[in-house]
């Protein structure tokens, strides 16, 4: 068992422990009624819940979402608040989301909105979630226009990671989840990258003791940047805050929404990571060698290191310089990725020069200048 804590305005943990689902009822406190969102998959984890929430002498709501991002627009918003109106969900009650990233996403955004905000619980069932998505207080949903346009910062009063609920699990979910681990030890942890070096084979495999090792290290990393800095507002000069966990995500988006989410979140940010690497070899000069343990090391779980140019199908350059531009971390004109130093050392690295963005691309589709 292991818990992080988020030393954030309103402060919360994240408890990583087999059976961590079953805790439920200690944070029920006071509620009269919780409702339950969760996607028609996890029917069966929902209404464990709700048999947790009646046995705390509250009464449950379930609400089922579509499944995935699917959920996360203006229509499932309006439809979630329709029944808590119907269910009289007052401003003491309580919302719990189980799911994936989405699922969260959507369900802290519907208790940050709902009669002002009331308490929530992230309760994730992906390694993706569990290490990023469903932790870190950032709710919301997408728009035609874009994903995540609309949103809050809504801490929940606790984070129930619950690893049996990792079994049966795709392993491209496993995957996706894994490409956010290391991007974690790329950043931070030094360790999760040894770790995932020793027995790559292991790391995928959810139902042995080493995910969740790496689980809750990630989550350290996590709970750590976040206490720091939740709003993401103070990335200065040297010191960057909230911001360096988008390491590999300014590329990464680029190519997850030119190809209209075909490919996995973190399959995306494994190829942004490389990217990346490749940019801060020209532009902060990172050893060649770390350049190669992002190959390694996320090759090694089975990522994609190597993104095919257009004659093979992938977005060309332009198209992804393009949607770079007006990613939405870009401040005005100016464009900014998350670069690395040396492994552990974050450093921003800022409107770098067309042709090394250009090189960069070109390593990472094989075609080396
Ligand atoms: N996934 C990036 C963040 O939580 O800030």
């Amino acid at each position: 068992m292991s818990t992080a804590h988020f030393a954030t305005d309103h402060p919360y943990d994240a408890i990583i422990e087999p059976g961590a689902l079953e805790r439920l009822p200690e944070f029920v406190g006071g509620a009269a009624k919780v409702a339950i969102l969760h996607p028609q998959v996890l029917s069966g984890k929902a209404q464990l819940a709700a048999d947790l929430v009646r046995g705390a002498g509250a009464e449950p709501v379930l609400i089922e979402v579509p499944d995935g991002e699917h959920a996360k627009t203006s229509q499932v918003l309006a439809e979630c608040w329709s029944r808590l109106a119907l269910a009289g969900l007052t401003r003491t009650d309580l919302v719990v989301g189980i799911g994936g990233g989405a699922t969260t996403d959507l369900a802290g955004f519907v208790a940050a909105t709902w009669l002002r905000g009331v308490r929530w619980i992230s309760v994730p069932t992906t390694v993706l979630a569990m290490v990023d998505a469903a932790i870190g207080g950032k709710t919301g949903a997408d728009l035609p226009e874009g994903k995540n346009l609309i949103g809050a910062f809504w801490e929940p009063i606790v984070v129930l990671e619950d690893p049996l609920l990792l079994v049966g699990l795709p392993e491209r979910e496993v995957r996706s989840g894994l490409a956010e681990v290391i991007k974690h030890g790329f950043i931070a942890d030094e360790r999760t990258l040894e770790l995932v070096e020793q027995n790559p084979a292991e790391a995928l495999d959810v139902s042995g003791e080493r995910v969740h090792e790496l689980i809750a290290r990630s989550v350290a990393v996590k709970a750590k940047v976040v206490s720091a800095d939740l709003r993401e507002a103070t990335s200065v000069g040297e010191h960057i805050g909230r911001e360096q966990l988008n390491y590999g995500h300014t590329l990464g988006h680029a190519i997850e929404a030119s190809e209209h989410f075909a490919r996995r979140h973190g399959e995306c940010v494994a190829l942004g990571m490389v990217f990346v690497a490749e940019l801060a070899h020209r532009a902060l000069g990172l050893d060649a060698s770390v350049v190669e343990r992002h190959r390694r090391v996320l090759g090694s779980v089975g990522l994609a290191t190597q993104y095919p140019d257009s004659q093979s199908g992938g977005t060309g350059w332009a198209t992804l310089r393009e949607l770079m531009s007006r990613d939405k971390k870009t401040r005005g004109n100016t464009l900014r990725f998350v670069g690395l130093r040396e492994q552990g050392h974050v450093a921003m690295i800022v409107d770098p020069p067309e042709q090394q963005m250009v090189d960069a691309f070109r390593a990472l589709v094989g075609q080396h200048s």
